[in-house]
Parts: structure tokens; sequence; C-alpha cells
């Protein structure tokens, strides 16, 4: 859909923002880019130029910031907004829950201040599978009931969802990831390495790269095949371009939605699982990566890890027969472009 239409993308230059500016621009959108950096670099804006073939608008700033979001706003008069701007590592925001409760939900508020002042009634939300909590049966579906969540930062997500349905006057898309991993294919943007890494995709790269000594898997005695939690990973492509769909569904004004029986969606909040709909093991993936690199993964199995739930993983019917989108990359895809990214950082 070619529309030229102005798309706010708080977190633009973050890991999941920076390749969703990319499919926003092919299809045929204008993306508008505001980031604080606090987990990105101002390097992602000059790859995101050479891939766009030109630069696209960024503003430095916080969605805590009504000032900086009203001079947005009133200069480049956005017709809807992607909200990735978020703290989202699950460790960290056990060890420090008040940053998240304070960057993930009075963000949001703060940007929904902002969008209602300013006429902007459009949201394309980041919510999270970290909102089913242990779900009660896998694969999850939208109508999984949530259960409390396992880290602060799922709770940040399960909050973020309800003050998005309360507030009937934005019509949102609320897109539940799963595990994004991997890179753009010519591996000129990916998932930034700031710091050590919390998630499993960067620290077992930055191992086999010598970065790191070692991988540690959280905890080998859990009640699955290997012993090792199950999560749902899935190429960061196709979670940018899950959200492509997204939007052009805001844009679409008669939106029929049939839910089942405890989907909390209604015809101004709808919700979708975003992931393959296959889980795969930490062992399996460690497996994977070895078999699509020819590089081997230096990894011991420790303790568990504070806030992970044994297994989560979709199921994708609903997002495959609303939005007609549906993962198209395996996992060796993600593999590879997880180890080439690494080797250009
Ligand atoms: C995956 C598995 C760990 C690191 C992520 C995002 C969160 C959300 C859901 C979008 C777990 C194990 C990890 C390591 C390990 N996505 N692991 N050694 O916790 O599922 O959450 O996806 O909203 O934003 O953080 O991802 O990559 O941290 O962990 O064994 O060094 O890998 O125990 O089983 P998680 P993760």
């Amino acid at each position: 859909m070619t529309s030229n239409r102005n798309i706010l993308v708080t977190g633009g230059l973050g890991f999941i923002g920076s390749h969703t500016v990319l499919c926003l621009k092919d299809a045929g959108y204008t993306p508008i880019i505001i980031d604080n950096l606090h987990n990105s670099r101002i390097e992602v804006l000059d790859a995101l130029e050479s891939l766009m073939g030109y630069r696209p608008v960024f503003v430095q700033g916080d969605v805590n910031d009504a000032a900086v979001l009203q001079g947005l706003f009133e200069m480049y008069r956005p017709e809807a907004v992607i909200h990735f701007a978020a703290h989202k590592a699950v460790g960290e925001s056990v060890e420090n829950p008040l940053m998240y409760y304070h960057n993930n939900v009075v963000g949001l508020i703060s940007l929904l201040e902002v969008m209602k002042a300013q006429g902007c009634h459009k949201m394309v939300f980041s919510s999270s599978c970290t909102v089913y909590g242990e779900p009660e049966s896998v694969p999850v579906k939208e109508s999984t009931v949530t259960r409390p969540a396992a880290s602060p930062y799922g709770a940040t997500k399960q909050m973020a969802e309800v003050i998005l349905k309360d507030n009937t006057w934005c019509e949102v898309q609320c897109l539940r990831y799963f595990n994004p991993v991997g890179a753009h294919p010519t591996a000129k943007i990916g998932e930034l390495p700031l710091g050590v890494p919390n998630n499993l995709i960067p620290f077992l790269t930055q191992t086999v790269a010598g970065i790191r000594e070692k991988l540690t898997v959280y905890g080998g005695d859990y009640n699955t095949a290997d012993g090792t939690c199950i999560r749902d990973y899935i190429h960061v492509m196709d979670l940018a371009e899950a959200h492509v769909a997204a939007i052009d569904r805001l844009f679409i004004t008669q939106r029929s939605v049939a839910v089942e029986d405890g989907d909390p969606s209604t015809d101004k909040f709808e919700v979708f699982n975003i992931g393959t709909g296959v889980g795969y093991s930490v062992l399996e993936v460690i497996a994977a990566f070895e078999s699509a690199t020819g590089e081997k993964v230096n990894y011991v199995v420790g303790n568990r890890r504070a806030g992970d739930v044994v297994a989560v993983w979709a199921d994708t019917k609903k997002v495959n027969q609303v939005l007609g989108w549906s993962a198209k990359r395996d996992l060796s895809t993600m593999m590879k472009d997880a180890w080439n990214w690494q080797q250009r950082c």
C-alpha cells in the first residue's frame, strides 16, 4: 500500500524499531523516528540512510518529554504511532523494577496524552508474550488467560494493555511478540550489543565471537524434553513486516472483529500473537546455531534465572487469518543472520 502517511516510530533506532522503519518505507509510508538513544546508537541512522536511500527524520528525545512530543506532532502530523520505546529485558526488570515501571508505563501515558491532544488516534503497540505469565497451556492463543507476570517487565506490558484498552478513543493493534532474534540480511542493522546482553542470542553470538568466555544455559532441570526452557524465536524481519500489516489494518475503516471467548480484543483494541508457532529449547537453539554456521558454542548448564517461564510459544491462527501475515524465515536463517551481524559488530 503506497500512502506516504507519516508514521511516528518511538524507539525507531532500536532493534525492532529500526527494522520496522525499513519495512514502513518499503510499504510506502514515511517513518518519523524518536529515540532517546538509551538502548541504541546514532550510527543506526547512518545504516538506515544507506538502506533506505534517504535519511529518515530523527528526533532525539524521550516519550516522557511531552514538549518534545508536542513539537514533533505539530511539525510532522503523524497519522499513527508505532510505540516500541520501552525497556525489554526480563532479567534486568527483576533487578530494577522502578526503572521499568517509569519507562514502560509512565512513558506510555505521556505518549497517549500528547496523541489525544494532537488528534492522533491510531497506535500499534509493542506488547509481549510475557503477559501470559507461565501459560496454563501451550501454544498460547490470544484467548489464553493471562496469569500474573513472572517479571516486572511482563507486568508493565500487562498494565499497558489495560491502559490502552480503557482508552477507547485510540484504535490499537496490540502485538504480543515472542522472542525477536536475527538481523537484516545485509547485516547493516541488528541487535546492538550495548553492555552485557540479557538475551540468549546476542550472548551466544558474542561467546562465539570470543567477546564472552562462555554461555550459561539458565537451568537444565525444567520439565521439558531436554530440561531447558522453550521459546518461540521469530526473525526480526518477520516481526517488522507484521507491524506494517498492523498499520495497514488501522487504515481500513470497517474492521470486523470476530474473537474467541477470553480474547480481550474489541473493535478498538485488537490483540495478535506475533510468533512463528514453533517452540525451540535453549539446547535446540544452540544446536541450530552450530549447524547453521559451522561454529562451536562454548556453554555450560547453570542455575535457573529468576523471572523465566518454562515454555511459551504462539498459536498464530488469528494473525494469519486477520492480518494475512505469517512468519517466513526459519530458525537456521535467524541463526545465520544473527551470526553475520555479530561478525560486523
Ligand atoms: C530466552 C531463553 C533464558 C540468556 C525475551 C525478551 C522480552 C520478550 C520475550 C518481547 C530463556 C535463556 C538467556 C542466557 C540462557 N520479547 N537464556 N542464557 O527472557 O524469553 O524474553 O522475549 O517482548 O522482551 O527479553 O528472552 O533471550 O532472555 O531468554 O539460557 O545467557 O534463553 O533462560 O529460557 P526471554 P531471553
